[in-house]
């Protein structure tokens, strides 16, 4: 069995040029749509001390039945649901969405955030997180972290804490890790 970042890497696909010449496109698609790989990549998202070989053997001793760790996970649209249902699941919690504007049908908080070009802005349904509780953020990828710093802003202003951030890929070149600080992300693969 394949270290997770090798199998990760070995079936993305890299795509030059898109959406914009001079941009490489990184695909999971390929990731998500293996089983194996996709199981493993859930399983390596919902344990964010994990890479932490000590964390890893203490949640090892604790046994199938202890706490996750988080009390809800928030998934951003769109390539985050897939990940963030499945984590839920696996961790016997819920899943909430932060979606692109114009989704969501009640009350709701916004947040804006830069694109390469102009803003884009994300919502969160404003009952959707319980005050105090423990939230695990999760995306597929870290590129430049302006959708996670916003998809953040967005738990922390109903008064969660965001105890975890997972994502798949982390395009460290674009600095998104550092954006995010002082929240540390949990990745998969780095590249
Ligand atoms: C992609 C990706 C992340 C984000 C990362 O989503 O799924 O959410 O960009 O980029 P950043 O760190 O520079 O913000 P996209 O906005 O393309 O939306 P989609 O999932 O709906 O395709
Ligand atoms: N792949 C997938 N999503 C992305 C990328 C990428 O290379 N960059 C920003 N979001």
């Amino acid at each position: 069995e394949p270290p997770l970042d090798e199998l990760i890497a070995s079936l993305t696909v890299d795509v030059p040029d898109y959406p914009e010449p001079g941009v490489l496109f990184r695909d999971l698609t390929p990731v998500f749509a293996d089983g194996p790989a996709f199981r493993r990549m859930v399983e390596g998202l919902a344990a964010p001390g994990a890479s932490d070989p000590r964390a890893a053997a203490i949640a090892e001793a604790a046994g199938p039945d202890s706490d996750a760790g988080f009390d809800v996970v928030v998934g951003v649209e769109a390539r985050g649901f897939l990940l963030a249902a499945a984590v839920a699941l696996g961790s016997g919690v819920g899943v909430v969405p932060v979606r692109k504007a114009g989704k969501l049908p009640r009350e709701r908080i916004a947040a804006d955030y830069a694109l390469e070009y102009g803003t884009a802005t994300l919502e969160l349904h404003a009952d959707s997180i319980r005050p105090g509780s423990r939230v695990l953020v999760v995306d597929d990828v870290l590129a430049t972290g302006g959708t996670l710093g916003a998809a953040i802003a967005l738990v922390e202003r109903l008064g969660g804490i965001v105890t975890a951030v997972s994502v798949v890929v982390e395009l460290a070149a674009l600095g998104g890790r550092q954006r995010l600080a002082p929240h540390t992300v949990h990745t998969l693969w780095t590249t």
